[in-house]
């Protein structure tokens, strides 16, 4: 069964069919710049846009980088601010006629890793992380999702982790990776201190490049790259459409 998956970042919208038993993509992913005014019209023309390029009529799973409560968007980190207190389950409907379900990115990117992924099979208390503009979290016990944790936004120094730690702050302050696992390395220490989860799994963009600084990072829990890269979202998005429409 296929599932129109699509992630909403903060710079690019990348869509893609997906069989949801295999999370295989069925045809090659399509992305489309994000809007540089990322407003809810101006993003969900653009989703419109991927159905037509697709053209896709069943019913699709979107990624958003924000807290999602029942389809509404809470917060707005990485993207317009009018976004707050919309219910974009029922404004991506109304705009393009498709079944909708919204839901956190990195619990979509969590989602995927735990079925088919890094945590495939794993019990107990796994905390996915994913490094990008922002720092998203997702943690699963016994395979179930605990959803919109947000622990990026825990403060270490003054200061969220994910203003210190995210990909963007490496490329930004042009880090190195020593520096950068360092800050890494303080906000896994104040997770594993309230946490004690039994595996970490570090996605988003940066874990394409895992082999300069897995090495680096320090845990008492085991820590494995993400396995899906930038599909995670995608495929995430597509399997929790699956679970929600019955599919
Ligand atoms: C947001 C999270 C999101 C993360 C990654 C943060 O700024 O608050 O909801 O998961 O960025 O995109």
């Amino acid at each position: 069964m296929e599932i129109l998956g699509i992630d909403i970042g903060g710079s690019g919208i990348k869509g893609a069919p997906v069989n949801i038993e295999t999370a295989e993509l069925t045809t090659d992913r399509h992305r489309i710049p994000t809007p540089e005014i990322s407003t809810p019209d101006a993003v969900s023309e653009v989703i419109l846009e991927l159905i037509q390029h697709f053209a896709w009529q069943g019913p699709i799973g979107c990624t958003f980088p924000a807290v999602i409560k029942q389809g509404v968007v809470k917060t707005a980190a990485n993207i317009d601010n009018s976004w707050i207190g919309v219910n974009g389950e029922e404004l991506i409907h109304a705009k393009t006629g498709c079944k909708t379900l919204l839901l956190n990115d990195a619990d979509a990117a969590g989602i995927a890793e735990m079925e088919f992924g890094a945590g495939k099979g794993n019990s107990g208390v796994v905390i996915i992380h994913t490094f990008g503009t922002g720092i998203g979290s997702a943690i699963f016990v016994n395979g179930q999702l605990v959803p919109n944790t947000e622990f990026g936004r825990l403060e270490i120094r003054c200061k969220e982790a994910e203003q210190r730690a995210s990909a963007r702050n490496r490329t930004e302050e042009d880090l190195k990776w020593k520096a950068w696992t360092w800050r890494v390395n303080e906000f896994l220490e104040r997770m594993e201190t309230l946490f004690w989860p039994d595996l970490l799994i570090i996605g988003g963009g940066v874990s394409r490049k895992h082999n300069k600084f897995l090495h680096l990072l320090k845990a008492r829990a085991e820590i494995v790259p993400a396995q899906m890269l930038n599909q995670a979202g995608i495929i995430g998005a597509a399997i929790a459409a699956g679970k929600r429409f019955d599919i």
